[in-house]
Protein backbone atom coordinates (compact mmCIF):
# COMPACT_ATOMS: atom_id res chain seq x y z
CA UNK A 1 0.00 0.00 0.00
CA UNK A 2 1.58 3.19 -0.71
CA UNK A 3 1.11 6.46 0.88
CA UNK A 4 -1.97 7.50 -1.38
CA UNK A 5 -3.90 4.79 -0.52
CA UNK A 6 -7.26 5.42 1.40
CA UNK A 7 -7.53 3.34 4.47
CA UNK A 8 -9.35 0.07 3.87
CA UNK A 9 -12.59 -0.79 5.55
CA UNK A 10 -14.60 -3.56 5.85
CA UNK A 11 -18.38 -2.75 6.23
CA UNK A 12 -20.45 -4.72 7.85
CA UNK A 13 -24.22 -4.11 7.77
CA UNK A 14 -27.23 -6.57 8.53
CA UNK A 15 -30.46 -6.55 11.02
CA UNK A 16 -30.02 -6.87 15.08
CA UNK A 17 -29.02 -10.20 16.03
CA UNK A 18 -27.32 -11.14 12.84
CA UNK A 19 -24.21 -11.62 15.22
CA UNK A 20 -22.61 -8.40 13.54
CA UNK A 21 -21.30 -7.01 16.82
CA UNK A 22 -19.15 -10.27 18.11
CA UNK A 23 -18.20 -11.00 14.31
CA UNK A 24 -16.94 -7.38 13.80
CA UNK A 25 -15.12 -7.35 17.30
CA UNK A 26 -13.46 -10.61 16.09
CA UNK A 27 -12.87 -9.88 12.32
CA UNK A 28 -11.39 -6.16 13.86
CA UNK A 29 -9.23 -8.25 16.52
CA UNK A 30 -7.35 -10.60 14.10
CA UNK A 31 -6.94 -7.62 11.26
CA UNK A 32 -5.63 -5.43 13.96
CA UNK A 33 -8.13 -2.94 12.73
CA UNK A 34 -9.85 -0.12 14.54
CA UNK A 35 -13.99 -0.80 15.08
CA UNK A 36 -16.86 1.19 14.67
CA UNK A 37 -20.04 0.60 16.46
CA UNK A 38 -22.25 2.66 14.70
CA UNK A 39 -25.33 1.17 16.87
CA UNK A 40 -23.87 2.07 19.88
CA UNK A 41 -23.78 5.84 18.76
CA UNK A 42 -27.49 5.62 17.47
CA UNK A 43 -28.11 4.06 21.19
CA UNK A 44 -26.01 6.51 22.60
CA UNK A 45 -28.10 9.63 20.97
CA UNK A 46 -31.74 7.64 21.97
CA UNK A 47 -30.36 7.43 25.55
CA UNK A 48 -29.21 10.96 25.78
CA UNK A 49 -31.93 12.80 24.28
CA UNK A 50 -34.06 10.67 26.93
CA UNK A 51 -31.70 12.33 29.96
CA UNK A 52 -32.90 15.55 28.17
CA UNK A 53 -36.15 14.63 28.30
CA UNK A 54 -36.34 15.31 24.66
CA UNK A 55 -39.77 14.41 22.37
CA UNK A 56 -37.91 11.43 20.21
CA UNK A 57 -39.88 12.78 17.33
CA UNK A 58 -38.28 16.19 17.60
CA UNK A 59 -35.49 15.99 14.89
CA UNK A 60 -34.32 19.55 15.41
CA UNK A 61 -33.62 18.79 19.08
CA UNK A 62 -32.80 15.76 18.97
CA UNK A 63 -30.18 16.77 16.36
CA UNK A 64 -28.63 18.69 18.20
CA UNK A 65 -28.48 16.70 20.86
CA UNK A 66 -26.90 13.93 18.54
CA UNK A 67 -24.13 17.20 17.66
CA UNK A 68 -23.58 18.27 21.07
CA UNK A 69 -23.49 14.62 22.60
CA UNK A 70 -19.83 13.57 23.60
CA UNK A 71 -19.66 9.40 22.72
CA UNK A 72 -16.39 8.05 23.75
CA UNK A 73 -15.28 4.54 23.33
CA UNK A 74 -12.96 3.34 25.93
CA UNK A 75 -10.81 0.26 26.20
CA UNK A 76 -10.95 -0.63 29.82
CA UNK A 77 -7.77 -2.24 29.22
CA UNK A 78 -8.60 -5.80 30.65
CA UNK A 79 -10.18 -7.58 27.55
CA UNK A 80 -13.46 -6.72 29.12
CA UNK A 81 -16.09 -4.77 26.96
CA UNK A 82 -15.54 -1.71 25.29
CA UNK A 83 -16.97 1.45 27.58
CA UNK A 84 -19.39 3.51 25.87
CA UNK A 85 -18.89 6.87 28.04
CA UNK A 86 -21.44 9.80 27.05
CA UNK A 87 -20.56 12.83 28.29
CA UNK A 88 -18.33 11.64 30.67
CA UNK A 89 -20.65 9.00 31.97
CA UNK A 90 -20.60 5.21 31.73
CA UNK A 91 -23.57 4.21 30.18
CA UNK A 92 -22.46 0.81 29.22
CA UNK A 93 -25.16 -1.11 30.07
CA UNK A 94 -27.77 1.41 29.87
CA UNK A 95 -27.77 1.84 26.01
CA UNK A 96 -27.96 -2.26 25.55
CA UNK A 97 -31.65 -2.44 27.39
CA UNK A 98 -34.22 -3.00 24.35
CA UNK A 99 -35.94 0.32 25.66
CA UNK A 100 -32.84 1.86 24.54
CA UNK A 101 -32.56 -0.25 21.28
CA UNK A 102 -36.12 1.21 20.48
CA UNK A 103 -35.21 4.46 20.97
CA UNK A 104 -32.59 4.42 18.84
CA UNK A 105 -34.33 2.88 16.03
CA UNK A 106 -36.92 5.62 16.28
CA UNK A 107 -33.97 8.23 16.40
CA UNK A 108 -32.42 6.42 13.89
CA UNK A 109 -35.45 7.50 11.15
CA UNK A 110 -34.58 11.05 11.22
CA UNK A 111 -32.68 12.13 8.40
CA UNK A 112 -31.27 15.01 10.62
CA UNK A 113 -29.97 12.88 13.74
CA UNK A 114 -28.47 10.52 10.94
CA UNK A 115 -26.75 14.09 9.29
CA UNK A 116 -25.32 15.25 12.15
CA UNK A 117 -24.01 11.88 13.19
CA UNK A 118 -22.09 11.69 9.46
CA UNK A 119 -19.09 13.23 10.86
CA UNK A 120 -18.61 11.57 13.92
CA UNK A 121 -18.64 8.41 11.91
CA UNK A 122 -15.56 9.26 9.21
CA UNK A 123 -13.47 10.15 11.91
CA UNK A 124 -12.88 6.29 12.79
CA UNK A 125 -11.46 6.10 9.54
CA UNK A 126 -7.45 5.52 10.62
CA UNK A 127 -4.63 3.38 9.62
CA UNK A 128 -4.40 0.56 9.33
CA UNK A 129 -8.12 -0.24 8.74
CA UNK A 130 -11.34 0.00 9.93
CA UNK A 131 -14.45 -2.76 10.70
CA UNK A 132 -17.79 -0.73 10.36
CA UNK A 133 -20.54 -2.28 11.91
CA UNK A 134 -23.94 -0.70 11.46
CA UNK A 135 -26.81 -0.67 8.68
CA UNK A 136 -25.79 1.78 6.31
CA UNK A 137 -21.98 1.12 6.52
CA UNK A 138 -21.50 0.04 2.57
CA UNK A 139 -24.58 2.28 1.72
CA UNK A 140 -23.61 5.46 3.08
CA UNK A 141 -21.48 6.33 4.95
CA UNK A 142 -18.33 4.21 2.97
CA UNK A 143 -19.49 3.65 -0.40
CA UNK A 144 -16.20 3.21 -1.32
CA UNK A 145 -14.94 0.75 1.15
CA UNK A 146 -13.21 -2.14 -0.74
CA UNK A 147 -14.84 -4.67 1.23
CA UNK A 148 -18.21 -5.28 1.55
CA UNK A 149 -20.51 -7.82 3.88
CA UNK A 150 -24.17 -7.70 4.72
CA UNK A 151 -24.30 -10.48 7.44
CA UNK A 152 -28.13 -11.94 8.19
CA UNK A 153 -29.82 -14.99 10.19
CA UNK A 154 -33.21 -15.82 10.31
CA UNK A 155 -35.62 -13.67 12.91
CA UNK A 156 -35.88 -16.94 15.02
CA UNK A 157 -32.46 -17.27 15.56
CA UNK A 158 -31.48 -13.82 15.64
CA UNK A 159 -34.02 -13.93 19.00
CA UNK A 160 -32.57 -16.65 20.79
CA UNK A 161 -29.20 -15.20 20.68
CA UNK A 162 -30.36 -12.08 22.08
CA UNK A 163 -32.16 -13.91 24.38
CA UNK A 164 -29.40 -15.53 25.74
CA UNK A 165 -27.35 -12.29 25.73
CA UNK A 166 -29.78 -10.66 27.60
CA UNK A 167 -30.04 -13.66 30.17
CA UNK A 168 -26.77 -14.11 30.52
CA UNK A 169 -26.86 -9.92 31.98
CA UNK A 170 -29.31 -10.85 34.64
CA UNK A 171 -32.27 -8.94 32.42
CA UNK A 172 -35.62 -10.06 32.53
CA UNK A 173 -36.85 -10.88 29.01
CA UNK A 174 -39.30 -13.67 27.17
CA UNK A 175 -38.29 -15.24 23.56
CA UNK A 176 -41.54 -14.18 22.76
CA UNK A 177 -41.51 -10.59 23.29
CA UNK A 178 -37.76 -10.38 21.80
CA UNK A 179 -39.05 -12.11 18.25
CA UNK A 180 -41.61 -9.17 18.02
CA UNK A 181 -39.05 -6.55 18.98
CA UNK A 182 -36.54 -7.40 16.25
CA UNK A 183 -39.24 -8.11 13.87
CA UNK A 184 -40.55 -4.61 14.85
CA UNK A 185 -37.66 -2.84 14.69
CA UNK A 186 -36.52 -4.51 11.23
CA UNK A 187 -39.62 -3.27 9.49
CA UNK A 188 -39.06 -0.07 10.68
CA UNK A 189 -35.15 -0.20 9.32
CA UNK A 190 -35.82 -1.50 6.40
CA UNK A 191 -39.09 0.72 5.29
CA UNK A 192 -37.82 3.85 6.82
CA UNK A 193 -36.94 6.77 3.72
CA UNK A 194 -33.61 7.60 4.84
CA UNK A 195 -30.53 5.06 4.60
CA UNK A 196 -32.95 1.89 4.69
CA UNK A 197 -31.42 -1.75 5.82
CA UNK A 198 -30.59 -2.95 2.58
CA UNK A 199 -27.40 -4.73 1.20
CA UNK A 200 -24.76 -2.42 -0.92
CA UNK A 201 -25.20 -3.58 -4.66
CA UNK A 202 -21.38 -4.59 -4.14
CA UNK A 203 -22.00 -6.84 -0.82
CA UNK A 204 -21.02 -10.34 -0.15
CA UNK A 205 -24.21 -11.50 0.86
CA UNK A 206 -23.57 -14.15 4.19
CA UNK A 207 -25.92 -16.03 6.13
CA UNK A 208 -25.35 -16.57 9.64
CA UNK A 209 -28.00 -19.29 10.77
CA UNK A 210 -26.26 -22.74 11.78
CA UNK A 211 -22.98 -21.31 11.77
CA UNK A 212 -20.40 -20.53 14.30
CA UNK A 213 -18.98 -17.47 15.00
CA UNK A 214 -15.25 -18.92 13.89
CA UNK A 215 -16.41 -19.67 10.75
CA UNK A 216 -18.28 -17.23 9.99
CA UNK A 217 -15.67 -14.80 10.96
CA UNK A 218 -13.37 -17.31 8.82
CA UNK A 219 -15.55 -15.96 5.82
CA UNK A 220 -15.39 -12.46 6.39
CA UNK A 221 -11.61 -12.69 7.00
CA UNK A 222 -11.17 -14.60 3.71
CA UNK A 223 -12.83 -11.68 1.81
CA UNK A 224 -10.09 -9.42 2.87
CA UNK A 225 -7.39 -11.17 2.53
CA UNK A 226 -8.30 -12.06 -1.07
CA UNK A 227 -7.85 -8.20 -1.33
O1 LIG B 1 -26.89 -2.35 16.03
P1 LIG B 1 -27.75 -1.89 17.16
O2 LIG B 1 -28.87 -2.82 17.52
O3 LIG B 1 -26.96 -1.49 18.36
O4 LIG B 1 -28.43 -0.54 16.63
C1 LIG B 1 -29.50 0.08 17.30
C2 LIG B 1 -30.39 0.80 16.30
O5 LIG B 1 -29.68 1.89 15.73
C3 LIG B 1 -30.83 -0.05 15.10
O6 LIG B 1 -32.02 -0.72 15.31
C4 LIG B 1 -30.99 0.95 13.99
O7 LIG B 1 -32.29 1.48 14.00
C5 LIG B 1 -30.05 2.06 14.36
N1 LIG B 1 -28.85 2.08 13.54
C6 LIG B 1 -28.90 2.73 12.32
N2 LIG B 1 -27.79 2.84 11.55
C7 LIG B 1 -26.63 2.29 11.94
C8 LIG B 1 -26.56 1.59 13.18
C9 LIG B 1 -27.68 1.50 13.95
O8 LIG B 1 -29.95 3.21 11.93
N3 LIG B 1 -25.56 2.43 11.16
Amino acid sequence: MTTFDPVPVLTLDGPSGSGKGTIARAVADRLGWHLLDSGAIYRAVGYAAGLRDLDLDDAEAVARCAAETRIEFRDPGDGGDTRVVIDGIDATDAIRTETAGAAASAIAALPEVRKALVDKQLAFRAAPGLVADGRDMGTVIFPDAPFKVFLTASPAERAERRYKQLKAKGLDVTLASLLHEIELRDARDASRTVAPLRAAADAVVIDSSGRSIAAVVDAVLALVHKG
